[in-house]
């Protein structure tokens, strides 16, 4: 079918800083927990930054985002999803004064895009907390991070207030559940953090956001403040009713997040969780007055589903995501073991459309591949018909859910341009509509090559997304050169 996108919807891409930019020690950078994960979440973090570590330089966007942005801005993006480095800001996160340099770098990437008309989209913090505030302070589990974090806000705002719209503010926050360190900046190894520690963490975010939420209204009028959900829809395994009640378990911790975003407190089922684990929460008069500075839209990020049975045996691993969950029979995966099912992202535009009734922005989506660079005409170039068939599915979906009436803001497609993996750590789970020349082993030339995918890309944007379903093929010959 073909469904038109609203007038005014906002296409681009997403990366993050920690991801693409590189220069970890430049312009007064502190270092963040990135700096010592080369291996990202498959061993724990290092000492200090070593050699290995891919994420030193990414793909040097630090020096290239003029190129970067050019290619984006022919591409036809409408908005640009960015993170800003925490610790560019405040090198150790609980410094006094900000950075200047780092200020102003982010001066001269908004200047970038201003000049070719595509809208910031900014996620304040995305997996990269300043490394002291995780060693000296034990991270999210530490209430001292909630003024931190105020004070990082309050000097964005003043600087940016005016010239960004959009503001995320934590990265897949419920992904603290799973991965602590990355997400929560919390050193306790996994197995060791109790659920008192994590669940305390997690309301020094959840406050910390409102916090967020709040001082923008106040510091920059007209911003919209959204937070974001690592979004995976979890099926029973079975009909069996028993399996049911696990799958809407499993969602349940989930939805919390976005729960407590746009409700302003905690939900029912979540309290319920607390007594029966014996989970006390400091939460004080003022965090409560916090929380009801709801937000403005809820974004999240969505590449696949998963399954949850209730019978032990049927728990098996398998899945090469972060979040648990058992393997779905009926899809397939992707070389990263991430199971591709283009039908999840409709349920999931439904499902939290019709729970909070927020404008939704779906500001992550992609597949990771390993890609071939190889010669058409005398271009390099990769002919990836596998990541257009990926996206393709997708929004053929998006398209179903405006249909159903979900309120969409946009789309912004993970990794538009190729950028270090945050959970491998490998330059080779390629996700961009532009090539880098970086190979695992830090060798290359960095230099950028448009994709098969870059001209289809600039197709769907240019003709509103009127082009779903028909696929590479009819990517006008016109345009892929
Ligand atoms: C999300 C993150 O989890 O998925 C990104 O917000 C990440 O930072 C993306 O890069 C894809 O995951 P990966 O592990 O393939 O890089």
């Amino acid at each position: 079918m073909t469904t038109s996108f609203p007038a005014g919807f906002l296409w681009g891409g997403a990366t993050a800083a920690n991801q693409v930019e590189g220069a970890y020690a430049e312009g007064g950078k502190g270092l963040s927990i990135q700096d010592v994960l080369p291996r990202g979440i498959q061993t724990p973090p290092t000492e200090a930054p070593t050699p290995d570590n891919l994420k030193l330089e990414a793909v040097d966007f630090y020096h290239r985002y003029a190129e970067d942005i050019a290619l984006f801005a022919e591409m036809g993006f409408k908005v640009f999803r960015l993170s800003i480095a925490w610790s560019r800001i405040f090198p150790n996160g609980d410094d006094d004064a900000p950075n200047e340099e780092g200020l102003a770098f982010y001066d001269r990437v908004l200047d970038e895009l201003e000049r070719h008309g595509i809208e910031p989209l900014v996620t304040i913090s995305h997996y990269e907390t300043p490394l002291h505030l995780a060693r000296a302070y034990g991270g999210w589990t530490n209430r001292d991070l909630i003024g931190f974090y105020e004070r990082y806000c309050r000097t964005l705002f003043e600087r940016y207030g005016h010239r960004v719209r959009y503001w995320l503010t934590f990265n897949e926050i419920n992904s603290v559940l799973h991965e602590p360190f990355l997400s929560g900046g919390i050193p306790t190894p996994k197995d060791q953090l109790s659920e008192q520690d994590l669940y305390q963490a997690i309301h020094h975010e959840l406050v910390a956001s409102a916090r967020a939420t709040r001082l923008a209204r106040e510091l920059a009028p007209g911003a919209q403040v959204g937070c974001m959900i690592l979004a995976m829809p979890t099926y029973p395994l079975t009909p069996d009713p028993a399996d049911v009640v696990a799958a809407m378990q499993a969602e349940h911790a989930n939805y919390a997040f976005g729960d407590i975003h746009c409700r302003g407190e905690y939900p029912g089922y979540l309290l319920r969780y607390f007594r029966e684990h014996g989970i006390e929460l400091d939460v004080t008069d003022q965090d409560r007055e916090d929380l009801r500075h709801t937000v403005d839209f809820v974004s999240f990020s969505y590449y696949m589903s998963l399954c949850e049975t209730a019978d032990p045996e049927k728990k098996v691993a398998g899945l090469g995501n972060i979040m648990g969950g058992v393997p779905n029979p009926t899809l397939e995966a992707s070389e990263w073991g991430w199971q591709i099912d283009p039908q999840g992202l409709r349920v999931v535009l439904n499902d939290y459309w019709e729970r909070w009734q927020k404008p939704l922005f779906i500001v992550e989506n992609g597949l990771g591949a390993v890609d071939q660079l190889v010669e058409v005409d005398g271009t390099p170039t990769v002919v990836d018909d596998y990541r257009i068939a990926y996206l393709d599915d997708h929004l053929v979906q998006v398209g179903e859910a405006l249909a159903d009436g979900v309120d969409l803001l946009g789309y912004t497609t993970w990794g538009c341009i190729d950028l270090v993996s945050a959970s491998t750590a490998q330059m080779s789970k390629r996700y961009g509509f532009i090539y880098v020349d970086r190979n695992d082993d830090g060798t290359g030339s960095l230099e950028r090559y448009r994709k098969k995918s870059f001209h289809w890309y600039r197709q769907v944007i240019a003709t509103n997304g009127a082009m779903f379903g028909r696929r590479a093929d009819d990517v006008a010959p016109a345009l892929q050169h």
